[in-house]
């Protein structure tokens, strides 16, 4: 007869007859009850286990029920032998097994509702022309592409992504400080983790990204936020050690202003006093509507204190999980040392197509066309705000981004984001940006993945909900 090693423990919520029916079940599916070995009789297991006889017995019925055992008369209870394979194999993930059972579906991020915020327009995405390229590269992968990579990227794409930022962002660089990350999450992780020790001050915007105040945090870093105006970012002013400020100077998240040359200019000289970092976040800066695009803060460092971060979330798409740093040479090998802590290297199939995409011209000609789309989807949702929501909102800024920030009097923003998702709609509340005691209260809409006729809908919603209050 086989001993094997069962316990029950008093203390557990589960009862005790389940607990001996799943250690002997667990037992049986992972081998060590084989098909055909005796188990101990029910009185001898409930004395090993010092319990009473009940549970065993309920234990052992319910297996027997279900076939995992077997009772020969006069001779006790076994494995059973002839055990279903199905029951052998790995259990199969809850996945496929319970498709669509509720516990088990995918977090909700917002998916393609109309106002889902940082949403770029999929449904105009050249999915042909992507399609092939990732076709023939899969095809062409060569067994040294499918070794381990450089933890800096792919060099074909970190060469495209320096010429781009010279010409179009005004970035001073090469590619040798062009590191590749898994989207400008990633880079503010590396930024963390290079630039920040536990209790670290950082100067953050506020209102400002969650994002970047997430991947702070989890460095341990102490976040110190930094009013916002007109210009963007005020210059920090308290004493003692800041080791960074985290900055969208082309188009300030949340509230879409651009920090002007003066403000610009005024940070990286206190940058440059306060021995300080400047982390600039430059993620949708290719969409302005009303002038050229602003050149980044890093081409006006002369004193290398600017890491530039970049995304191509917002210009091709999130899932692609493909971002960029831009970092002084000094530092490249640190940086380089991060993203082998963080995850070795990004992906390297999806580095070659996009590298392709850009050397072709695809990625200038992509952008110049989604340019028009987003003027007129913001033009649709200004519209309807004007129409509908009026006297209901004040709209902050729309002049670049793929989202436009409001301000709401009287309504509470989380209770409005809470009716609006009821409606399958999904907004941003501007106090979940904030940080300090006293949260703006507003919502950011976003209207780069919705088209015109459904962002005009929408904002009939949002009426109503304001005005039911
Ligand atoms: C300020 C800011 N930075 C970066 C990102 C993009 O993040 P990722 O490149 O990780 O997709 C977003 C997206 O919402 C953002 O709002």
């Amino acid at each position: 007869m086989t001993t094997f090693l069962l316990t029950v423990d008093r203390e557990s919520p589960a009862p005790l007859h389940r607990q001996v029916y799943e250690g002997i079940r667990h037992a049986i599916l992972d081998g060590r009850l084989r098909a055909g070995q005796r188990i101990p009789s029910t009185r001898a297991l409930a004395d090993q286990l010092g319990v009473s006889r009940l549970p065993v017995l309920n234990a052992y019925q319910q297996l027997l029920h279900e076939q995992y055992l077997e009772g020969r008369v006069g001779s006790g209870t076994y494995v059973r032998t002839s055990l279903p394979d199905e029951l052998l194999r790995a259990p199969r993930s809850p996945v496929t097994a319970h498709h669509g059972h509720p516990a088990l579906r995918e977090r909700d991020y917002g998916g393609l509702r109309p106002f889902r915020v940082s949403l770029p327009a999929l449904d105009r995405f050249p999915h042909a022309l992507w399609a092939r390229l990732v076709s023939r590269h899969a095809r062409r992968l060569r067994p040294a592409r499918m070794a381990y990579g450089d933890p800096a990227g792919v060099l074909p794409l970190r060469v495209a992504i320096a010429e781009y930022l010279r010409a179009a962002r005004g970035v001073n660089c090469d590619a040798g400080q062009v590191i590749i990350t898994p989207g400008s999450q990633g880079a503010l992780r590396c930024c963390a983790e290079v630039l920040l020790a536990r209790n670290d001050r950082v100067a953050i915007e506020e209102p400002g990204y969650p994002g970047a105040r997430a991947a702070f945090r989890a460095a341990g870093a102490t976040l110190m936020p930094v009013r916002v105006d007109d210009e963007g970012i005020t210059i920090p002013r308290a004493r003692g050690r800041v080791r960074a400020a985290y900055l969208t100077p082309s188009h300030q998240y949340p509230l879409g202003m651009a920090m002007t040359p003066a403000r610009r200019l005024a940070l990286l000289h206190w940058a440059v006093q306060r021995d300080a970092w400047l982390i600039e976040d430059d993620y949708d800066s290719e969409y302005r509507y009303v002038s050229r695009p602003l050149s980044a803060l890093q081409g006006m460092s002369t004193a290398g204190r600017v890491i530039y971060v970049g995304t191509f979330s917002k210009v091709l798409f999130p899932a692609l999980r493909i971002g960029y740093l831009v970092v002084p040479p000094s530092l490249v090998d640190d940086f380089v040392e991060a993203r082998v802590a963080q995850d070795l290297f990004t992906p390297t199939l999806h580095q070659l197509v996009l590298a392709e995409f850009l050397r072709d011209g695809h990625f200038a000609r992509h952008l110049r066309r989604m340019r028009g789309v987003y003027q007129s989807r913001r033009d649709a949702l200004l519209n309807g705000l004007g129409h509908h929501c009026d006297s209901l909102v004040r709209v902050q800024n729309a002049d670049a981004g793929l989202h436009v920030a409001v301000e709401l009097h009287g309504m509470r923003d989380t209770d409005v984001v809470a009716r609006l998702s009821e409606h399958r709609l999904s907004a941003i509340a501007l106090s979940s940006c904030c940080i300090s005691p006293h949260p703006r209260n507003g919502l950011l809409l976003g209207f780069g993945g919705n088209p015109e006729r459904r962002l005009a809908e929408a904002t009939t919603v949002l009426a109503e909900v304001l005005r039911q209050g």
